[in-house]
């Protein structure tokens, strides 16, 4: 049943590309996004004023890429929020929004309960679920169904890969139906799409090397995940996948708030990762892995291919092809699932059902 595989997880993060290619296929005819299945009209999409991306853990973090994405593309105000606290703080939500509710399983409990709340105050919800039937699935206006097939490791991978792409998908045909984008520029989106499978496939062939790496901070009491933008999203997932299945802390910092008080916890020797896939931010997310450097940190830096001169100064470097900067997440986070995955694997941990955690969390 794992193919071969140790570990449920190390199947699925295989599965990726797979997962996110039949996800896009089922969007994506003919260089063509077709929303129709999913039940949103044109017009439906043209009437939307605001977004609001309401998930839980992994989901929610697929939201906050997503905020960035949507934003940049259709030029729709997006704000990506917790549904354990969505639910509580009487939200002010504009008539002609959209929820958009993410979740792997359909039944997590708080995303379910800002499903009905977001109802009950009669605005459109879209859900964004793997499970088909499942609670939030039956109960939302249209549903995006991810194909990612049956997850069983508890730490999200293959879903994840595959919410990001529906929120792509979303992002691109909104730009569209909204007339943000050109024609041309919507092909190269969607061709853009289709590449992402063979890329996720290349980094995934060279995961002995994040192997290597990963045994030697089996020791580690805490790791660092910086990045600004797209890539604080990817450190945020980089961070819980090394938490959850490693149980070493880690937490993920917005590149610029390190020095508003938490760069003094870095110590002689504390793993600083630096996430760096979008251009126009690099330099100043550099300059920050450079003030933790001068404090005794330990640098990896994630990049992509070209920026070679990340190399003076981190101390190890992992490169991923370069894709559209709105696309990068699908492809940066995979090097950070597998270093969440082998820290695991060398600490002799229980990778697929890590302690105190549940796949489906159906109390509040
Ligand atoms: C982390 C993880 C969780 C889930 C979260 C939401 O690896 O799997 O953080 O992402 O519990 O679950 P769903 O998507 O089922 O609502």
């Amino acid at each position: 049943e794992k193919a071969g595989f140790e570990h449920f997880m190390m199947k699925e993060i295989h599965e990726q590309p797979k997962a996110v290619e039949d996800t896009i296929r089922s969007v994506v005819k003919d260089g063509t996004i077709d929303f129709s299945g999913v039940g949103m009209t044109e017009e439906d999409m043209r009437g939307i004023r605001q977004i609001y991306i309401v998930a839980c853990g992994s989901a929610y973090h697929v939201g906050v890429a997503a905020q960035y994405v949507i934003e940049d593309m259709a030029k729709i105000p997006v704000r990506v929020e917790l549904a354990s606290e969505f639910r509580y703080r009487h939200p002010l939500l504009d008539p002609e929004g959209l929820v958009v509710v993410i979740s792997q399983s359909g039944e997590t409990a708080d995303s379910l309960a800002a499903l009905r709340e977001a109802k009950s105050r009669g605005i459109k919800t879209l859900g964004i679920v793997n499970v088909v039937g499942s609670s939030i699935a039956r109960e939302a206006d249209n549903v995006f169904y991810t194909l990612a097939g049956p997850e069983i490791a508890v730490a999200t991978t293959k879903a994840y890969s595959t919410q990001l792409i529906a929120c792509y998908a979303l992002a691109v045909q909104l730009a569209k139906v909204r007339g943000e984008i050109d024609d041309s520029q919507y092909a190269y989106y969607v061709a853009e799409l289709e590449t992402l499978p063979e890329k996720m496939q290349r980094i995934i062939g060279d995961k002995e090397r994040i192997q290597w790496f990963a045994a030697k901070q089996a020791a580690a009491k805490d790791i660092f995940f910086i990045g600004r933008g797209i890539d604080y999203a990817i450190s945020l997932e980089g961070s819980l996948k090394m938490k959850e299945i490693s149980y070493i802390h880690s937490e993920a910092y917005a590149a610029g708030e390190l020095k508003h008080g938490t760069i003094s916890l870095i110590e002689n020797g504390t793993l600083v990762i630096g996430v760096l896939t979008q251009q126009e931010l690099y330099e100043k997310t550099v300059s920050n892995m450079v003030e933790c450097k001068s404090r005794g940190a330990y640098l990896m830096g994630l990049t992509t291919y070209g920026n070679y001169n990340i190399e003076d100064t981190a101390d190890f470097v992992v490169y991923v092809p370069k894709t559209d900067p709105h696309f990068a997440t699908s492809l940066a986070v995979i090097p950070l699932q597998l270093m969440g995955y082998y820290v695991s694997v060398a600490k002799g941990l229980d990778v697929d059902k890590p302690r105190n955690l549940a796949k489906s969390v159906t109390v509040e």
